[in-house]
């Protein structure tokens, strides 16, 4: 009982700090110049430049450990981190996952604290064999745009790629990067899948469930793919289907410190909003030319 409550308090504790810490991040995000958009991962680290030839692309193997998320499969993919997917620490994860996909210290920090909570861990001490995300109805849950759900697949570690197909046919956005169009599957687009999954789903599967949580699990991983890839189909086709980096990426996403708790709740709420069945707002859905990535 008192190892319990102290447990508890402890998670408070670092919940609040990793909070406190996000606001002054982002409040220096806004007032710092963005990373130039070619070194946006740091010098030294994987992936600098956008080179990720260095780190060698293998797809898993029967034995290797996966889980639902493509970020975390494709960092084991290209051996960045232990290609077994197995005994992973979360501080480990922190740092690895910050560098590569430009998320702030504040965010992957809480995050995994709370992700390690779910878990019964300890972010300070404890691993984790990806599989265990994997779990249905802890953060897995029905309705993805990635996976089919666990009554149809079992296996969520492997992605449904024509499912993934279906959701990036769906993009009605476009931009223009140097003398390239290139295609983007807007907020909009990806609020407008959702919907149409919860739909499907709860037809095609008699053990549907989704809960607030899971409504909310999802907007949060579509936000932080939507800003970290700027929504660009032709990456996010080979990084969602073949959990592969393409050679030449870079997070999309400049801020000098990251992706911020803050950043990624925004987005989450707009994404979760436009998600809802009428007579929420369902916004319009028409393509839009930004050139957001031109320089
Ligand atoms: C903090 C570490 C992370 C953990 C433990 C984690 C865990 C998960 C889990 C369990 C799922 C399955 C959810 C579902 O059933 O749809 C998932 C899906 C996903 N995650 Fe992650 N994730 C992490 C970080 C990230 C990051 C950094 C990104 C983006 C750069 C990301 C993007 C996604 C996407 C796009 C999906 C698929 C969503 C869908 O199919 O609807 N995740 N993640």
């Amino acid at each position: 009982m008192l190892a319990k409550t102290i447990q508890f308090f402890k998670g408070q504790y670092w919940g609040l700090y990793a909070q406190v810490w996000d606001v002054q991040v982002h409040i220096m995000n806004t007032l710092s110049p963005e990373r130039d958009p070619r070194r946006v991962i740091p010098t030294g680290k994987p992936g600098a430049g956008g080179d990720w030839d260095k780190y060698v692309y293998m797809p898993p193997v029967e034995s290797d450990s996966r889980s639902p998320c493509p970020a975390l499969n494709t960092l084991c993919n290209h051996g960045i981190l232990p290609r077994n997917g197995r005994n992973l620490k979360f501080t480990e994860l922190q740092p690895i996952l910050a560098d590569a996909y430009n998320l702030s210290p504040s965010l992957t920090f809480g995050l995994l604290n709370i992700i390690a909570k779910m878990f019964e861990k300890d972010y300070f001490h404890d691993s984790v064999d990806l599989e265990l995300f994997g779990t249905h109805n802890v953060i897995e849950h029905d309705a993805s745009f990635a996976r089919h759900d666990n009554y149809i697949q079992p296996d969520q570690s492997v992605p449904s790629v024509d499912l993934i197909k279906a959701f990036l046919s769906s993009a009605t956005g476009a931009a223009v990067v140097g003398h390239q169009r290139v295609r983007i599957i807007t907020p909009a687009d990806i609020s407008a899948f959702l919907r149409q999954r919860r739909v499907e789903c709860q037809k095609l599967n008699p053990q549907y469930s989704l809960k607030f949580v899971h409504k909310a699990f999802s907007s949060n991983n579509s936000a932080i793919m939507y800003d970290t890839f700027g929504g660009r189909v032709d990456d996010l086709r080979t990084w969602l289907t073949e959990e592969r980096f393409p050679q030449g990426w870079q997070p999309r996403y400049t801020k000098r410190y990251g992706y911020t708790m803050m950043a990624l709740n925004l987005r989450s709420i707009q994404i979760a909003l436009w998600a809802q069945p009428p007579p929420f707002v369902v916004p319009p859905r028409r393509p839009v030319s930004n050139g957001l990535y031109s320089t």
